[in-house]
């Protein structure tokens, strides 16, 4: 088990390049199997959940290449597998997305339960409602999902709580269905748009992606394309929070500013100063952070994946801050790491009531989950001596070469195998 060790207190500065978003690359890929051409997809961040569904693809009978530079090449021609149930189906709670893809490929499905990280009950019964609307057979038996329909026909689905998978997955089945499916209550996240632009691209016919009321005409067809997927929202919050973090001066670029609006309106809030160009984005931190309250919520609203790190951020504002945390219910467990570490948090239920403190220290920590781990990080780039954090399995699920591009910015960072044997930074193709 690899960990990272992060010696504190240094100001991040300089630029920085954020990868392809994760979360519309887990659906896009798997979005391949809707045609029998070959698809070419730019920008894909080099992470293990891309190399999982790489390997998943593969043994479901397509060829597949993944270069560092985040290019994949998917020929989905040689599919014949509708059944997913191997060990890296499990790992992922993405996997979800080949029911949606197996299902519009061929009116058949078998997939694992999803993993991934433990946040909370994570339902699928809106995936299910949404399936069996366009006529889909559902069953439910040792750890696998079992899809099958004789003909998918289009219909409306009023989804009874925004879920991102669920819109997401709904779009899959329906995309070549017979007929119109209009998703009401649909999830609005730029990964959700991202992944309707690439079925568009494919040839499928979808209007209202980004609004709440999403309309899949079904087509007979979907070809081959070249795609280039958006840059991650996440990532850029993350290093957003840990230039201001560090009263750093960090220029982040390949942004979409608009999906970071709600970010950069808390951040303005406590204080830090935020310039926003075309496609980059400058963070300069103060002296002085400011408490303030947050209440996360699908977007527009601020992102539930930047609740951990913005805690940490909190952690040494001046005054009390308050989060809710409205999407999932089990998100706080890293406020028990950076407690050891010296903040003053309560928990009640889904509320995190925090007293700023003037600094954190070095300790060791476990991550519990991703975005757990990225606050961990931020809390280790802050604190005083040396944070050891263990599970970074987790981080490199989801961010890239997260700390070749920190020690790019003038953070102190090694990781160390269980050994305690430093482990040679990885180049990531985003380090500039
Ligand atoms: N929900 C249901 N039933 C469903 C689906 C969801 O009740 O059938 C509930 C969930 O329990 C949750 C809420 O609806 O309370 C939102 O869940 P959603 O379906 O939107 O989440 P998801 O699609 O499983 C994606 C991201 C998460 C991110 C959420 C919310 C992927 C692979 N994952 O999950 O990302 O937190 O949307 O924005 O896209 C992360 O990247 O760290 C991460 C966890």
């Amino acid at each position: 088990m690899e960990k990272l060790l992060i010696r504190g207190g240094k100001r991040l500065s300089g630029n920085v390049k954020v990868s392809g978003a994760k979360n519309a690359a887990v659906a896009v890929i798997p979005a391949v199997l809707l045609t029998d051409e070959i698809c070419i997809i730019d920008n894909l961040p080099y992470i293990d959940d891309v190399i999982v569904l790489k390997n998943i693809l593969s043994e479901l009978g397509a060829k597949v290449s993944l270069s560092p530079n985040g290019r994949m090449v998917i020929d989905p021609s040689s599919v014949k597998r509708y059944i997913a149930n191997s060990e890296e189906v499990k790992k992922m709670r993405a996997s979800y997305y080949l029911l949606g893809a197996l299902l519009g490929r061929g009116g058949y499905a078998e997939v694992a339960f999803p993993g991934g990280c433990e946040i909370g009950a994570r339902p699928i019964d809106q995936h299910i409602k949404g399936f069996e609307s366009l006529g889909v057979h559902v069953d439910i038996e040792s750890g696998s999902i079992r899809a099958r329909a004789d003909k998918l026909i289009g219909n409306d689905v009023y989804l009874d709580v925004i879920s991102v998978g669920a819109t997401i997955n709904i779009m899959l089945a329906s995309v070549r269905a017979e007929g119109t499916t209009t998703i009401v209550n649909a999830a609005k996240e730029p990964h959700v748009v991202d992944v309707a632009n690439f079925l568009n691209a494919m040839g499928a016919n979808i209007k209202g992606a980004g609004t709440d009321t999403i309309k899949i005409k079904g087509v007979e067809r979907l070809s081959g394309c070249h795609y280039t997927i958006i840059p991650d929202q996440i990532e850029a919050g993350t290093f957003m929070i840990a230039a201001a973090a560090t009263n750093g001066d960090v220029l982040i670029k390949d942004v979409i500013p608009k999906h970071l609006e709600a970010i950069s309106a808390k951040l303005v809030e406590m204080g830090v100063d935020i310039m926003e160009g075309d496609d980059n984005i400058r963070v300069r931190g103060c002296n002085r952070l400011k408490s303030v309250n947050i209440k996360t919520l699908p977007y527009p609203g601020f992102p539930t994946d930047l609740q951990q790190p913005m805690s940490v951020l909190l952690s040494i504002a001046e005054g009390n801050s308050v989060i809710t945390e409205n999407v999932w219910e089990s998100r706080y467990k890293h406020i028990e790491e950076i407690c050891k570490m010296g903040a003053n948090v309560k928990i009640e239920d889904r509320v995190a009531i925090i007293k700023g403190v003037p600094s954190l220290k070095g300790a060791p920590v476990a991550a519990s989950d991703l975005r757990a781990g990225a606050a961990l990080i931020v809390a280790g780039l802050i604190a005083d001596g040396v944070t050891e954090i263990s599970n970074v399995q987790y981080i490199d699920r989801g961010y890239e070469c997260i700390e070749g591009k920190l020690i790019s910015l003038g953070a102190d960072i090694k990781r160390i195998d269980d050994m305690g044997r430093i482990i040679p930074t990885k180049k990531s193709a985003a380090v500039i």
